[in-house]
């Protein structure tokens, strides 16, 4: 593949979330009527565009974000059944499944025995039996998870972050343009971009309400994660697997599964644009204990963009701390509070408009454009944000200033060759000066 980093190609407001799409369908669509020879993996999106066909919806990871938007895709649509479910663990799955029955969306699941699948290979059943499926497995497993839906010609609700190191983001940019090609909807979980608040703040700040951006503050410190809790007779790797979030292979560290929303702010600011290079630091100050596996409880990183301008980013996860989940953008002539929707300085302006659930949003979108016919790609930003993490967390990692361009073209894949429940040793916790980029 060609490992050259797009930094800022094929950059786009969400407010055209299909990139290019119009263009893209206009060729393709011509030529299909023009009757020329395409490969069958490029007509692979079906219409559902009377509205009147019922689209079947398939969870891969049936935890707390998979059962939400489970709920949030049937609401979205009348004419969707949830219809086939895949995790790791049969224990998770049928919670899941309970807690689904229990909604006001009881009559549109309708997940038989025979289409529950469980352990590494189940998503492939899934995918066998529908129309539209949600991928919200740790972060790890989305790459094949990803490149197997495009591959099956389906539409997609897709997780953040999208992958944990450079081979599986560059997967995963593979898979956003298949899709592309195909016709496929593919929306992407990084939430605040359907969040009605923000896009009107973020529109604010592109129309030039502060001025030009001289310097960007994002900070995500909150209180520790849950732990599942390790048993004798589950093995390393179940052990793992339940408690995902602890091992950089597994969630990319919380630099990647959760400061991502921050990040992805910062560069959603500069108009996706993405930094040049990152410094930083970060350890295991009070999350020490080996349940933790091995991610850092504490990352700073100071990102650098093309034009000078700087992010300053910063995420913890310590209980007893104070918290502060807050972005701020200094202008020449104002600043701007994300989290407030509220500019001050030359040109002050608060958001007076309605607030929506972004949660729900999402899948609004993901269904009326899979109903037109017109197809979303949240590709771009949900490949490089995850990206911005990732190389983020390797300059924590390694203590070196590491390149966007390194970071793409980083050889280093995190996690085993093939899955099986065995033992399995993870890396030791990573040691700024010792542990080496590749
Ligand atoms: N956008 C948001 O605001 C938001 C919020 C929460 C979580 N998330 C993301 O959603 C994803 C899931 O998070 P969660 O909080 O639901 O975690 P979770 O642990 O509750 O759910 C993940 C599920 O995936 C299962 N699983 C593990 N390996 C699997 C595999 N190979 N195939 C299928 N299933 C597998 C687990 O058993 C678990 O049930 C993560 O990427 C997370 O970052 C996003």
């Amino acid at each position: 593949m060609n490992h050259s980093a797009p930094s800022n190609m094929d950059s786009h407001s969400e407010q055209t979330p299909g990139f290019g799409r119009r263009s893209f369908l206009r060729g393709s669509l011509g030529v299909l009527a023009s009757g020329s020879l395409l490969p069958s993996s490029l007509l692979a999106a079906k219409s559902f565009s009377d509205g009147s066909e019922e689209l079947k919806v398939g969870l891969i990871g049936c935890g707390g974000r998979g059962s939400g938007a489970s709920v949030q895709a049937l609401r979205a649509d009348k004419g969707t059944k949830l219809v086939a479910m895949a995790d790791a663990f049969s224990d998770r799955l049928e919670r899941s499944l309970k807690y689904l029955l229990q909604t006001n969306v009881k009559d549109r699941i309708q997940v038989p025995k025979e289409h529950r699948f469980t352990g590494f290979d189940g998503y492939k059943k899934v995918l066998e039996l529908v129309d539209v499926v949600i991928l919200t497995s740790p972060p790890h497993f989305r790459p094949e998870h990803l490149a197997a839906a495009v591959a099956a010609g389906k539409h997609i609700f897709c997780e953040k972050p999208v992958a944990v190191d450079a081979p599986g983001v560059r997967s995963v940019f593979e898979s956003c343009r298949k899709a592309k090609e195909k016709g496929l909807s593919l929306v992407s979980g990084l939430c605040w971009r359907y969040h009605n608040g923000m896009r009107a703040t973020f529109d604010k700040i592109h129309e030039g309400a502060i001025g030009e951006i001289r310097t960007i503050q994002a900070t995500y410190n909150t209180s520790g994660l849950w732990h599942r809790g390790f048993k004798k007779e589950w093995s390393e790797m179940e052990n793992m697997v339940r408690n995902w979030i602890y091992y950089t292979w597994l969630s990319g560290d919380h630099i990647a599964e959760q400061h991502i929303h921050s990040l992805d702010k910062i560069a959603w600011a500069m108009k996706d644009e993405y930094p040049v290079r990152v410094t930083a630091s970060g350890g295991r100050q009070v999350r020490t204990d080996p349940k933790y596996g091995n991610v850092y409880d504490h990352f700073n990183t100071v990102y650098e963009f093309k034009n000078g301008v700087k992010g300053f980013a910063s995420c913890r996860q310590w209980n007893g701390a104070a918290n502060d989940v807050s972005d701020h953008v200094y202008g020449t002539e104002g600043i701007c509070h994300i989290f407030q929707h509220q500019i001050v300085g030359k040109h002050p302006w608060k958001f007076k408009g309605k607030h929506n659930s972004m949660y729900q949003a999402e899948h609004d979108a993901l269904f009326a454009s899979i109903r037109k016919g017109d197809p979303i790609n949240n590709g771009d930003y949900m490949v490089k944000s995850t990206l911005m993490a990732i190389m983020g967390r390797m300059a924590a990692y390694t203590g070196k200033v590491i390149s966007w361009d390194d970071a793409w073209n980083s050889k280093e894949r995190l996690g085993p060759e093939t899955y099986e429940w065995g033992p399995f040793k993870p890396k030791p916790v990573a040691r700024p000066g010792i542990t080496r980029f590749f």
